[in-house]
């Protein structure tokens, strides 16, 4: 089953391409199989009392490679050659070894967004370890924990919105889940000219970021001001517009998993099945009571797990609605087995769209994680996001990166964050090296969090348990290059 639907994964990734490119879609895929199978080998491992965790290698290759997302061929960065890194999927507790070899012109790393790895292998540059030279080649291998849906993209300049992004699975060791089918789906944004997002194409005007008139003239950026985010061309999952794409098949009966990725550099997304609620089991991979929704909002860097009972044949469509654009898009086509119209289903609508907030997520206990809400912090800090009026930079505490305030904890240390949202873009905002806690829903644990515009306020609380220096800031591409971040020392 399992291997059935991964093939078909492959297949939906809806690629025609010369073998050599399609290596490491292979090199995952076979690894896939492999894996479907270690769950017996861990076991048999365990009974003698061997020690030694299964070490899983994956070869990675950052170029420069023409792409064609179904909207005519352009000049990418990626990985692999393809327009969306190959998934990576391991099970808990195995050691992942990424062996990356740079054949950009520029340097890159390799960042592991959500996994709490050692401070050495999360790929900031600097930070402590240099980025990788071109022609160079690095390992990255740490232990593969916990399960959980995550994705991996540089730390450097604009490189993720040029296209280098990858899924990450970790798989549970425990019994699988009680689905069906499943589908990764990465979700991007695309500027489809050559170099991508920072070449020279339309940006958004400075003081209309989010789609309105933030009061006074709206303005281009010059020259030596940081850049705002491209108009993008095209939004895609999986790398391919919906028109080219092959539609997700599934079949009447089944219970479908889906690993929903936000993997865009600017865009926050409103996700839509046609025709189906979707039930939230996973934020950020953490487990969740389950919550069901009519439409999923998802902020750069965050990911959801959903399910949904295929009880509604026909041919419909993913589509997401977007902030700053009347018209919904788009995505993605759920086929049923069977199904002969051409047509699309048309999606009926209540008044009434359920919506996720963080607030309705109540997370599971994991023996990984002791809940920390009930204590009282030893730091707490007050960090106040700004920007986006009458210049293109993005401030905490009025301060624009590296001049921001480094927050200085020690190892142990139950920490706070206040957020305060005075500007008006939503800031989905995102620590490395650990999960926090959201303030106010029980128990949620996410890695990335989404401060609401306009006075928005929203607290987190985690335990500095992994020591290091470690980035925190806005996952808007854009925003984060104009200023918004801060280190986390821990030690
Ligand atoms: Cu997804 Cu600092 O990163
Ligand atoms: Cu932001």
């Amino acid at each position: 089953m399992n291997q059935f639907t991964r093939r078909e994964f492959i297949k939906q990734m809806g690629f025609v391409l010369p073998l050599s490119l399609l290596s490491g879609a292979l090199t995952a895929c076979r690894s896939n199989t492999a894996s479907t199978t270690s769950h017996l080998e861990t076991t048999a491992l365990s009974n003698q009392k061997t020690a030694a965790a299964r070490v899983r290698e994956f070869q990675l290759s950052a170029a420069i490679t023409p792409v064609d997302l179904g909207t005519g061929q352009f000049k990418a960065w990626v990985y692999n050659g393809l327009p969306v890194g190959p998934e990576i999927r391991v099970t808990e507790g195995e050691i992942l070894r990424v062996v990356l070899t740079n054949n950009l012109p520029e340097p890159t790393t390799i960042h592991w967004h959500g996994v709490p790895v050692p401070n050495a292998m999360d790929g900031v540059p600097d930070m402590p370890l240099p980025p990788v030279q071109p022609g160079e080649t690095f390992t990255y291998e740490f232990a593969a924990r916990p399960a959980g849906v995550y994705w991996y993209h540089p730390h450097l300049g604009y490189q993720l919105d040029q296209g280098l992004v990858g899924p990450l699975i970790i798989e549970s060791k425990q019994a699988a889940g009680n689905y069906d089918r499943e589908y990764t789906l990465v979700l991007d944004d695309w500027a489809t000219i050559d170099g991508g997002g920072p070449a020279a194409t339309e940006r958004r005007p400075v003081g209309m970021m989010g789609g309105g008139m933030m009061g006074g003239e709206s303005r281009s950026p010059t020259a030596n001001e940081p850049l705002t985010e491209p108009v993008y061309h095209a939004f895609t999952v999986n790398g391919q517009v919906a028109e080219a794409a092959s539609p997700f098949i599934i079949k009447q009966g089944e219970r479908i998993h889906l690993r929903v990725i936000n993997a865009a550099a600017a865009t926050t997304f409103g996700l839509r099945l046609a025709g189906h609620a979707l039930t939230i089991t996973h934020a950020d991979g953490r487990p969740v009571e389950p919550l069901t929704v009519d439409v999923l909002r998802m902020g750069m860097g965050e990911r959801y797990d959903v399910e949904f009972m295929a009880d509604n044949s026909g041919r419909w469509s993913l589509y997401a609605m977007l902030a700053d654009l009347p018209a919904p898009i788009d995505l993605a086509t759920f086929l049923y087995a069977g199904v002969v119209s051409t047509q699309k289903n048309g999606d009926s609508l209540s008044s009434n769209l359920l919506w996720n907030s963080y607030d309705r997520l109540t997370g599971l206990p994991e023996e990984a994680f002791p809940s920390v809400a009930s204590t009282q912090p030893d730091q707490t800090f007050d960090l106040i996001l700004s920007g986006g009026m009458m210049s293109p930079a993005w401030t905490i505490n009025d301060k624009i990166y590296p001049d921001t305030d480094d927050l200085v904890i020690e190892l142990g240390q139950r920490i706070r964050l206040n957020y305060f949202n005075h500007s008006p873009m939503p800031h989905p905002m995102h620590l490395h090296g650990h999960f926090f806690e959201v303030a106010g829903s029980p128990g949620l644990r996410k890695d990335t969090v989404i401060v609401e515009a306009h006075m928005g306020q929203l607290s987190i609380e985690f335990v500095a348990d992994n020591p290091g220096h470690w980035m925190h800031h806005c996952h808007h591409l854009y925003h984060m290059e104009a200023g918004m971040m801060n280190v986390v020392q821990i030690s």
